[in-house]
């Protein structure tokens, strides 16, 4: 039998040879077969299962459960019933490579099985190689090539390789590897990447035994096998069985690729599988890299829609974070706007820290433009209306023409919603207040000629805003508050035209004026009407309280509300208007220049408007130019005390509820102050 059967097979492969074909298949009856590649092999496929144009036999398309199998196309007879019912001994040889998406992550593996049927249709689709099932597993014998760890199955691990007879447990099963020859130490080898293996069956009938062995390509067969286990195959093979392959595709997409195969049975050996005949699998790395790609674009898309989201999320924020308020009329003030988000940085995002001052009109915080390195202050107001703003922003930005030393250069402007933001330089010595108004007692922190300096100072400020300059700017709340320090000691006027934003286009007849309480001329009050000549009280007042560092009110030992001009002048009145004079000069100061000053500041406290004195008249009485006009103080102070209790100065006024109204509300814009 194994002549004859053996004689048509050399020719052929003589023959295949000769014609330099890289695939053989034959059949030397049913004993003995090889396939290098299977282009021409008449497998019965099913499923997936595909031969490739190269000659790959593909047993996994990619399909999610989709099982595939490809059967020697005929049926083998393994034991003859009438002769002892033996199973003969046999053997194969199969060439595979098993590529994963990714080294490592394992899906399920590839069988070489024996089966008693063709039918394998109740076999799992998606588990078990697609030859197995949960049970009734008779006549079925199956190698695993198992890169998956299956917990129903009892495996070992996720890369190992198992008998399975009958069912679904290998008898033994041991991770995927060979015994090296020379050394005889065990190498592992990992079924999933891309490297090809080769894989040996043998069963020998005297000893019903089977052996397993793998080894990669290039190394011959090891003479240890990797799983040695005997069985009696006679109690499990029917008489007549097909051989074949399969496997599940999964969601891994892992492909299973079988590029050689050889059996032999009946006393014949398998044929060993030449290795150069064999088709090669196709571009191993790139199919790995698109298959990758198949994956990581997803997630890198993912990744990039996110990121472009929360960009844009960021950008949104940070543009709502800087929105500003702008109105076409704008545009004419251009180099006088500031953007939000300069002001923001300047200020390090408004933080406490660098809140210099809060005041009736908003907050001050000061900051440094980080272009031009300039150090700013930024006056924070909330304005809600916009009615009158752009009358407001023209003035202002007008008043940012303004020049002069004795003024805070206004810079320019901002706006948002709700919001105004007035941009000034910065002064280093901050606002007068604080110096002349300190709490320790003995220690003037500015001597009297500093004081004078400060005094002619904003008298030269004033008298430019309601002369010098094209238009007259009425500054309404002069105070020492308002008052800033330079670097050399310099007083300037702050603030000057804000009162307008609050005072626009309201009533004048009503009580909505703005000024601080003791600043305010009593025609003010009455009519709530700003001139020239009410900044002339208020600057009268302004003497008094930096001369005497005292404030326009304050309480007595009883309680009692005093005035400081009631107080000043009572001492003119006595000819003790020295001892007005702020007690922490020490007596250092020339006399006659602080009894100018005060006697300059009570005339600008004239009830009258028309008896006080214009800002050029003060100046030419302060430079010692023009004498002061003949002073009675009797005759002064009955009129002004008469006068003073009709328009509220004085303790009476609390009988005039009109007029006890109008203080209301004025102390209320001026809270705080
Ligand atoms: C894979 O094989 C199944 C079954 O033959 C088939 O339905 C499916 O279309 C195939 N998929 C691909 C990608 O070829
Ligand atoms: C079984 O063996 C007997 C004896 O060798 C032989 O005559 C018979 O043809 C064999 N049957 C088959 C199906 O090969
Ligand atoms: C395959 O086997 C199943 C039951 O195992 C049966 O229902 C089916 O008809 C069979 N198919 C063929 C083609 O014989
Ligand atoms: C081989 O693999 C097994 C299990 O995966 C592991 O325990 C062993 O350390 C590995 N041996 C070598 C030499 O890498
Ligand atoms: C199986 O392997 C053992 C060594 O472990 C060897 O002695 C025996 O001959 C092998 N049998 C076959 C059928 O290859």
């Amino acid at each position: 039998m194994t002549n004859r059967n053996r004689a048509p097979f050399l020719p052929s492969l003589l023959l295949l040879l000769l014609f330099g074909l890289t695939v053989a298949a034959f059949a030397a009856g049913d004993d003995q077969f090889i396939f290098s590649g299977f282009t021409q092999s008449s497998l019965a496929l099913d499923g997936g299962a595909v031969v490739t144009q190269g000659g790959l036999l593909d047993m996994s398309n990619g399909t999610n459960n989709v099982k595939s199998h490809a059967l020697y196309p005929t049926p083998l007879r393994f034991r003859n019933s009438s002769t002892g019912g033996k199973v003969q001994s046999f053997s194969s040889a199969i060439v595979f490579c098993i590529i994963g998406a990714f080294p490592g992550v394992s899906a399920n593996g590839l069988a070489f099985f024996i089966a008693p049927s063709r039918n394998l249709s109740d076999a799992l689709p998606t588990q078990y190689f697609g030859i197995l099932k949960q049970q009734n597993n008779a006549n079925l014998f199956v190698i695993e090539v198992d890169t998956f760890q299956n917990p129903d199955m009892q495996d070992i691990n996720d890369n190992h390789i198992g008998i399975d007879i009958n069912s679904v447990f290998s008898l033994p099963s041991h991770a995927a590897g060979f015994y090296d020859d020379s050394s005889g130490a065990f190498k592992n080898l990992t079924l999933n990447t891309q490297i090809e293996l080769q894989l040996w069956v043998d069963y020998e009938e005297e000893e019903t035994r089977i052996n397993v062995t793998l080894a990669p390509l290039h190394v011959g067969k090891p003479s240890k096998p990797l799983l040695s286990a005997t069985y009696d195959l006679s109690t499990v093979l029917t008489e007549t069985a097909y051989i074949g392959f399969s496997s599940t595709a999964e969601i891994m997409n892992t492909r299973h690729y079988v590029l050689g195969w050889s059996f032999g049975m009946n006393g014949q050996a398998a044929p060993s599988i030449d290795i150069s005949k064999l088709p090669k699998v196709p571009r191993l790395r790139q199919k790995a890299q698109s298959m990758l790609l198949a994956i990581i674009l997803p997630i890198a898309t993912a990744a990039l829609i996110i990121s472009i989201g929360t960009i844009v999320t960021l950008m949104v924020r940070r543009k709502r974070r800087y929105t500003e308020v702008r109105e076409d009329w704008e545009s004419e003030f251009g180099p006088h706007r500031f953007s939000y988000k300069d002001l923001f940085k300047a200020t390090q995002g408004f933080k406490s820290k660098n809140l210099v001052g809060a005041g009736g009109f908003g907050e001050v915080y000061r900051g440094v433009l980080k272009l031009s390195k300039k150090e700013i202050a930024v006056k924070r107001m909330s304005h809600e209306s916009r009615q009158g703003m752009k009358e407001f922003i023209t003035e202002v930005v007008s008043i940012g023409r303004l020049r002069h030393r004795n003024l805070v250069q206004l810079l320019g402007y901002c706006r948002r919603k709700g919001e105004l933001m007035l941009v000034y330089d910065y002064m280093s010595n901050g606002s007068l207040d604080k110096y002349i108004h300190c709490q320790e007692d003995d220690k003037p922190t500015l001597n009297w000629a500093q004081r004078f300096q400060v005094i002619k100072g904003i008298a030269t400020g004033l008298l430019y805003l309601h002369e010098k300059w094209e238009k007259v700017v009425i500054h309404r709340d002069i105070k020492a508050s308002n008052v800033l320090l330079d670097d050399e000691m310099n007083g300037r006027l702050g603030d000057f035209g804000l009162a307008r934003l609050y005072d626009h286009g309201t009533d004048p007849q009503s009580t909505h004026m703005v000024g601080t309480m003791g600043y305010l001329a009593p025609e003010l009050v009455r009519t709530g009407k700003a001139s020239p000549l009410t900044d002339v009280y208020a600057f009268g007042m302004f003497l008094l309280e930096v001369t005497c560092g005292q404030k326009p009110m304050k309480q007595d030992a009883e309680g009692n509300q005093v005035f400081l001009v009631d107080w000043v002048l009572e001492h003119w009145h006595n000819r003790l208007l020295t001892r007005t004079v702020d007690t922490r000069l020490q007596g250092d100061y020339g006399v006659d220049k602080a009894c100018l000053v005060l006697k300059i500041g009570l005339l600008c406290l004239h009830p009258f408007p028309g008896s006080r004195p214009s800002m050029r008249e003060v100046m030419q009485y302060l430079d010692g130019e023009t004498p002061l006009p003949e002073l009675k103080p009797t005759q002064l102070s009955v009129e002004m005390q008469g006068l003073m209790q009709d328009s509220g100065f004085n303790t009476s006024v609390m009988s005039y509820p009109q007029l006890m109204s109008s203080f209301g509300t004025v102390s209320d814009l001026s809270g705080g102050r």
